[in-house]
């Protein structure tokens, strides 16, 4: 290992370089190295980083890969409002907008013309050259701190480079997902069976939202900043003030304009309008602003909108073309997607040949027929939409679009549930894109975790080699390569993935079984109550409900699945293959509490503070339950607790403890 003082020489070294590579690679898209020799010095810093946590620093590049841990998220106040936009759509409206201009500053103004990104917007605090606090645009006066989760955009710069920014002040952008992160995104989720993205704006903004940074870091977000807010602006106008950000290492657009010519400001519309789909990232229109900070403060506010700027927004793209066919889809769960065949047309630079019909409803709104000329549109959104007809040129003796009663896959008689919108094929065994789709999910990343995607399943089950996950761990070297598309080294590699999978989680195997409504945070907490699969097995509707977030949907799909012959069957396989089905928990911690069931009610000053109490009770080897019943063994009471719940205490005579007496238990 390196002396300490060798290391602490080195990291700041490594650090400075990371933060001007970044500027240069992620701001200026001018990179001067290779990515590998990037990712060397990535890596060299982590290590270092690791061996000497002494000089962590919050600062560091290293931040943007993330923490697996979860977060939550604080809500913080912005000091200046996040004001919206007021909208226009057609030039007389713009002209409107600049009469009214000329009313207050007279003929001497300069616009900026800017792009509007389609995104979320962020606030971002930086202090002595420091990003110190993110926070989402919220209701506008405030919003979400998500500092980590921000910090993982490598454009947007944790340390300042020149020293002539104020000392503290806001700067505010967009959010966005490029173009090339949105299509990885939503084949990775293609393939873990999980929705698509409808657009990158949803994308983005969800992305922002996730409690895990780490995954966070993976969805390769980035920000363009439009607007620098502090009490002192380094100078009058917007237009130069953007320039200075962009020397302290903020990525400003470079489509920005100045101009005073009304003219300009339209050709400006008009080419952004039909040049946006060769840009890498989505614009729902362009933004103009009066230039002169003096100027701005003449015009004002409204309570949302400031009076100096204003969005010209495009209008959603369209195209005709026609239904050629219906393609009725069953996923991983059983639910079957509509999906339209479509004569290929060219919309917003691409050629369009399928559009989702989403569900049944969505059919008979638009009263769709065979051959018909349906008009698809997309507004800022990658996917495009199906949104009417043309009913004038419907053929005489077109055929309506009936959804099938019957699945296409397995001709098993469809269902629907009350609320939902979908119909599933009940067939969970014996339909293969739902037996595939199990064992595709099963394998995912964040499953077990098999080196193995879509194709290599295709090919197994298709082989009659896999009808279910357990069949899996019986697979044998021999087999496998011997199939095509593999060779010695891919079939090892599969062999050992499988085998080192034996030792996932109990968590993870959980949600790999592909539970209906059983997602990642749902097998968490209930690995974090029942320890085990048979404890989980045998509970009852009311033990599952008992927990929070565990409503009555859920806990019947649990049941379902445990009662279900053939899933027993493959437990019973892989429990003999060796997968972990039990926690493994810390014994002296959890004898505390002793497995007694506790209800947390009321206010404990912060709800973060709740939570950790919630958390406490589990932890120590409790059971946190929702609702009061003879079964409850204690209820910790904050201020202002539940009366319906201290009434039922007293009926079933359970003692009730506050925040102290609980840390007692524990301590
Ligand atoms: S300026 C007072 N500039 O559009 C300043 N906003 O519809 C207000 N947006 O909430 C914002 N690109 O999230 C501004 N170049 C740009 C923008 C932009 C996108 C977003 C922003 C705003 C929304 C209003």
């Amino acid at each position: 290992m390196e002396s300490k003082q060798n290391a602490k020489i080195r990291i700041e070294q490594l650090r400075n370089q990371i933060n001007e590579h970044n500027y240069y690679y992620y701001v200026l898209s001018e990179p001067k190295i290779s990515d590998y020799e990037y990712d060397m010095m990535v890596n060299e810093l982590l290590k270092l980083e690791k061996d000497f946590p002494e000089f962590f620093d919050e600062s560091s590049p290293s931040v943007r890969i993330g923490d697996d841990r979860n977060q939550q998220f604080e809500e913080a106040e912005h000091k200046f409002t996040m004001l919206s936009l007021g909208n226009t759509y057609s030039k007389e409206d713009f002209m409107e907008f600049d009469q009214r201009i000329k009313k207050v500053l007279g003929n001497d103004y300069d616009y900026v013309c800017e792009l509007k990104f389609d995104g979320a917007s962020i606030s971002l605090t930086y202090q002595n050259g420091k990003l110190i606090r993110a926070v989402t645009r919220g209701d506008g006066t405030k919003g979400d701190v998500v500092t980590e989760n921000v910090k993982t955009i490598k454009s947007i710069p944790l340390i300042l480079r020149k020293d002539d920014y104020p000392e503290l002040f806001e700067i505010r952008g967009e959010i966005f997902m490029p173009h090339s992160a949105f299509d990885k995104q939503n084949n990775i989720r293609r393939q873990e069976g999980k929705p698509e993205f409808a657009n990158p704006r949803n994308a983005a903004a969800g992305s922002l939202k996730l409690l895990n940074s780490a995954e966070v870091a993976r969805r390769k977000l980035d920000c363009y900043l439009y607007y620098l807010a502090t009490d002192k602006l380094p100078t009058d106008s917007h237009f130069d003030n953007l320039l200075l950000c962009k020397k302290w290492g903020f990525k400003i657009s470079d489509k920005t304009i100045k101009t005073n010519n009304i003219n300009s400001v339209f050709e400006y519309l008009e080419y952004w309008e039909n040049q946006r789909d060769k840009l890498e990232y989505d614009i729902d229109g362009v933004v103009i602003k009066i230039d002169s900070v003096k100027q701005q403060k003449m015009l004002g506010e409204t309570a949302k909108t400031p009076r100096w700027a204003i969005a010209y927004k495009f209008k959603a793209q369209r195209a005709k073309t026609k239904l050629l066919s219906v393609d009725f889809q069953v996923g991983r769960t059983g639910a079957i997607t509509p999906v339209a065949n479509l004569e290929p047309v060219k919309l917003a630079g691409t050629t369009v040949r399928r559009s989702t019909l989403h569900n049944a409803d969505y059919i008979k709104s638009l009263d769709l027929y065979y051959g018909d000329y349906v008009f698809v549109e997309k507004a800022g959104e990658i996917i495009p939409q199906v949104v009417g007809i043309d009913k004038e040129s419907r053929d005489t003796n077109a055929e309506k679009v009936i959804f099938p009663e019957f699945c296409p896959e397995c001709g098993t008689k469809l269902v629907r549930n009350e609320s939902e919108a979908n119909y599933f094929c009940p067939n969970e065994n014996g339909c293969n894109p739902q037996i595939k789709g199990k064992i595709e999910h099963f394998i995912s990343r964040k499953a077990m975790n098999i080196v193995a995607g879509e194709a290599t399943v295709d090919l197994l089950f298709n082989q009659g080699l896999i009808k279910n996950s357990a069949d899996l761990y019986d697979l044998k070297f021999e087999d496998i390569v011997k199939l095509e598309r593999f060779a010695k080294k891919s079939a090892e590699n599969l062999i050992d993935s499988i085998k080192k999978s034996v030792n996932t989680p109990f968590e993870k195997v959980l949600y790999a079984l592909g539970i209906r409504n059983v997602g990642e945070s749902i097998a968490k907490l209930l690995v974090r109550h029942f320890k085990n699969i048979d404890n989980l097995a045998n509970a009852t509707i009311d033990e599952l409900t008992e927990i929070n977030d565990v409503g009555e949907k859920i806990a019947i799909s649990i049941k379902n699945f445990f009662s279900d012959p053939p899933n027993i069957e493959i437990l019973k396989r892989l429990k003999e293959k060796g997968l972990q089905f039990e926690t493994i928990v810390n014994e002296q911690v959890i004898n505390k509490l002793n497995g007694k069931s506790f209800v947390v009610t009321g206010n404990f000053g912060t709800p973060e503070r709740r939570k950790e109490l919630e958390n406490m009770v589990e932890k120590f080897g409790g059971k946190l339950v929702s609702s009061v019943s003879a079964k409850t063994d204690y209820i910790v009471a904050g201020d202002k607790a539940g009366s319906s719940k201290l009434k039922k205490a007293e009926e079933f005579k359970i003692p009730v403890i506050n925040e102290q007496d609980f840390l007692k238990m524990i301590e």
